[in-house]
C-alpha cells in the first residue's frame, strides 16, 4: 500500500535538441512516497528540502500530474504524496520534471501497472505545465523510460527510447543562481535563419547516429547548439569561460542542461569525466559564486 521511489534528474536539451532531447542522471534525484489512502483524493502530506512549495494539490506540480492520473483511473481509494526534494527547483536538471514523473509512477505501481509510460509521460505533462507555463516532455521521457529519449511529437504523444554507449559519463555543474524557465524561454526568437536551421539539424541528426553506434568522434563534433545556446548563455555567469575549461580537460561536449543554471558535459569514461570536474570547478571557485557538482552515469 505504499511505494519508495527515487525520481530522477534529467538533462534536457542536449545541446542541438531543444524540447525534444534528454537523458537521465543515475545519481541525483528526489525522493517519494505514495501511499494509498481510504479517503478518496490525492493529499501532499510531507514535502522535505527546504524549499517553499505548496500543499494543495492543484497547485504542486507533483499534486497536478497525480490529479491527471487520479482523474483518469478514477479508483476506488485516496493517495498521500510525501516529497523529499533533493533537486533544487529552477536548477535546470529537471526539478519540476521529478515531481510530476514520481507521483504518477507511483500511483500506477500500487494500483497495478494500468498505464504505460507514454500514458504516464502524458499525465506528468500537466504537471510540468504548471511549472514551465508549456506542455515539453524532454525532461519527464527520461525520467520515465530512463538514458536518452526523443521526443518524437507532443501530440500524439510519442517517445523513442535512444541507445547510447556504455561509458558516457556526465558532469554537471550548478551554480546557485535561480533560472525560470518560463523566463528562459520567453527571451528566445520566434524564428530562426534557415542556414542556422540547417546547422541545428545536421547535428542533431548525427548525434542521434553517434549514440545510436556508439561513435564518440562523432558525438564530439555533434554537441553545438546555434539556436538556443547564444541566448540563454547570457544569463549564466561565466557560461564561456565554464564550456572552454570543460573542452579544454577532454569533454566531448557542453552545453546548458535545460533552461539553466546548470551546466553539462558528457565524457568519455569517468576519469575523463572527474578531470573535467575538476576543470569546472575551478572556474566558479575563483568567484563569488557558490555551486555544486555531479558526476553521473547516464542510465
Ligand atoms: N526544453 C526545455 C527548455 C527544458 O529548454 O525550455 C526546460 O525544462
Amino acid at each position: 500500500n505504499e511505494i519508495k521511489i527515487f525520481s530522477p534528474a534529467t538533462v534536457a536539451n542536449v545541446a542541438c535538441g531543444f524540447d525534444v532531447l534528454g537523458f537521465c542522471l543515475d545519481s541525483v534525484g528526489d525522493e517519494m512516497v505514495i501511499r494509498k489512502t481510504d479517503k478518496k483524493g490525492i493529499f501532499i502530506t510531507k514535502i522535505e528540502g527546504g524549499f517553499d512549495l505548496p500543499y494543495q494539490a492543484e497547485l504542486n506540480v507533483a499534486g497536478v500530474s497525480a490529479l491527471a492520473l487520479y482523474e483518469a483511473a478514477k479508483p476506488d481509494c485516496g493517495f498521500e504524496i510525501e516529497i523529499n526534494k533533493k533537486i533544487k527547483p529552477g536548477s535546470g536538471i529537471g526539478s519540476s520534471a521529478a515531481s510530476a514523473v514520481g507521483s504518477v509512477f507511483g500511483m500506477n505501481e500500487l494500483l497495478g501497472r494500468p498505464f504505460n509510460k507514454t500514458q504516464l509521460t502524458e499525465f506528468a505533462i500537466k504537471g510540468e505545465a504548471l511549472a514551465s507555463k508549456c506542455e515539453h516532455a524532454d525532461n519527464l521521457a527520461p525520467a520515465l523510460f530512463g538514458g536518452f529519449t526523443l521526443v518524437k511529437s507532443i501530440s500524439p504523444l510519442e517517445i523513442l527510447e535512444i541507445p547510447s554507449p556504455d561509458d558516457l559519463y556526465v558532469t554537471i555543474i550548478h551554480p546557485q543562481i535561480e533560472i525560470k524557465t518560463s523566463e528562459a524561454r520567453a527571451i528566445l526568437p520566434k524564428e530562426v535563419p534557415l542556414i542556422d536551421a540547417i546547422t541545428q539539424w545536421a547535428n542533431f541528426g548525427s548525434l542521434i547516429h553517434a549514440l545510436h553506434t556508439g561513435d564518440f568522434g562523432l558525438i564530439q563534433r555533434s554537441l553545438n547548439d546555434v539556436i538556443v545556446e547564444p541566448y540563454r548563455s547570457q544569463l549564466i555567469p561565466h557560461y564561456n569561460k565554464v564550456k572552454t575549461e570543460a573542452l579544454k580537460a577532454g569533454a566531448l561536449g557542453a552545453g546548458i542542461s535545460g533552461s539553466g543554471p546548470s551546466i553539462f558535459s558528457l565524457s568519455k569514461g569517468i576519469e575523463n569525466a572527474k578531470n573535467v570536474k575538476d576543470a569546472m570547478k575551478k572556474v566558479y571557485s575563483n568567484t563569488e559564486i557558490d555551486f555544486d557538482i555531479h558526476v553521473s552515469k547516464i542510465n
